[in-house]
């Protein structure tokens, strides 16, 4: 349709006219990110959704993240270029049979990892990122039931971290769970000297290979910290592009998912593109909404999170 040639000159133009700023993930298409505003992990995207000033949030990124930033911002539009973009891990817990599993444990706080809809957020009494899940477990009282969910991977791997047990949601990531642990071991022998990074929603056959584990913003800062030259990645591709400008001299090596691909993206993610950030802002659709009485429950959870991740 009406698609200019400069569709970076157009995107700019745009958010001046708009009053917008682009918050995007680092699963995002390298175009993406690279006329984003800001980028980064779940943690960074919220807080920054928490204290922007403009009228407008572009999400580039799956829906839970573009609810996450409405819920924070009732009064901005939000648009997120395409509405289809979801999550299998937010999938994996529907809002009815959540209410259920919280009806078997009534003495339990509910701790629900970000990547679930604004409907579980207002079931939950703590929200968390996999930047911050250990440590806002470990701010509740050792006497008091933990129900942790969706992601069963992130949260077994809580779980190790601060020696708490939790009741685990059985739901999972469908990009970080399918890595092989068998190709993982090839590669290490391939490259002796290589660390391995990886996400905390992998397995545990797979996070047991891992030097170090953490959030995409924390995978980022170790490559640059570290004084390794070869990192084996185990977590979604994209993330590969600001490793690439981070530490341009050394040896990026994704890790590969069971299947024939050499990579491993997220399919939801990857639905967004240039043309549906350039059409969204264009004409200020798809929009995020959600009923006020579910944004103000999901609030206060959200609330907690950003206090206790000081
Ligand atoms: P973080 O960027 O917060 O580590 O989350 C990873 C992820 O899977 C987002 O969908
Ligand atoms: Fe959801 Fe996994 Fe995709 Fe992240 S990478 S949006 S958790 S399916």
């Amino acid at each position: 349709a009406d698609i200019p040639q400069d569709l970076f000159g157009a995107i700019e133009a745009l958010k001046k006219e708009l009053n917008a700023v682009i918050l995007a993930h680092y699963y995002q298409d390298p175009d993406i990110q690279d006329i984003a505003d800001y980028l980064g992990d779940s943690l960074g995207l919220s807080q920054q959704a928490a204290e922007t000033d403009a009228d407008v949030i572009v999400f580039a990124g799956v829906h839970f993240m573009a609810e996450t930033a409405k819920i924070l911002n009732p009064h901005k539009l939000v648009l997120l270029p395409d509405l289809d973009a979801g999550c299998s891990l937010a999938d994996s817990c529907p809002p009815e049979a959540f209410a259920d599993f919280k009806r078997q444990h009534p003495d339990h706080l509910v701790i629900s990892y970000i990547n679930c809809t604004a409907e579980i957020k207002a079931m939950s009494d703590i929200i968390c990122t996999s930047a911050n899940a250990v440590k806002i477990v470990q701010q509740i009282p050792a006497d008091q039931p933990i129900i942790f969910a969706p992601d069963k991977n992130l949260g077994r791997y809580v779980m190790e971290q601060s020696g708490r047990d939790m009741r685990l949601w059985e739901g999972s990531c469908m990009v970080h769970e399918i890595f092989s642990e068998r190709k993982l071991i090839d590669l290490k022998m391939q490259h002796p000297a290589a660390e391995v990074i990886a996400h905390p929603e992998c397995e545990p056959p797979v996070l047991r290979h891992a030097d170090f584990i953490g959030s995409t913003t924390a995978l980022l800062k170790y490559c640059q910290q570290s004084p390794k030259q070869q990192f084996i990645v185990v977590t979604e591709s994209g993330i590969l592009h600001q490793m690439k400008k981070a530490v341009p001299d050394k040896e990026l090596i994704p890790a590969p998912p069971t299947s024939n691909c050499a990579c491993n993206e997220c399919p939801h993610m990857r639905l967004n593109t240039m043309e549906k950030l350039y059409l969204a802002m264009k004409h200020q659709t798809p929009e995020i909404t959600m009923p006020e009485a579910t944004r103000v429950a999901a609030l206060k959870p959200m609330q907690r999170m950003l206090e206790m991740s000081i």
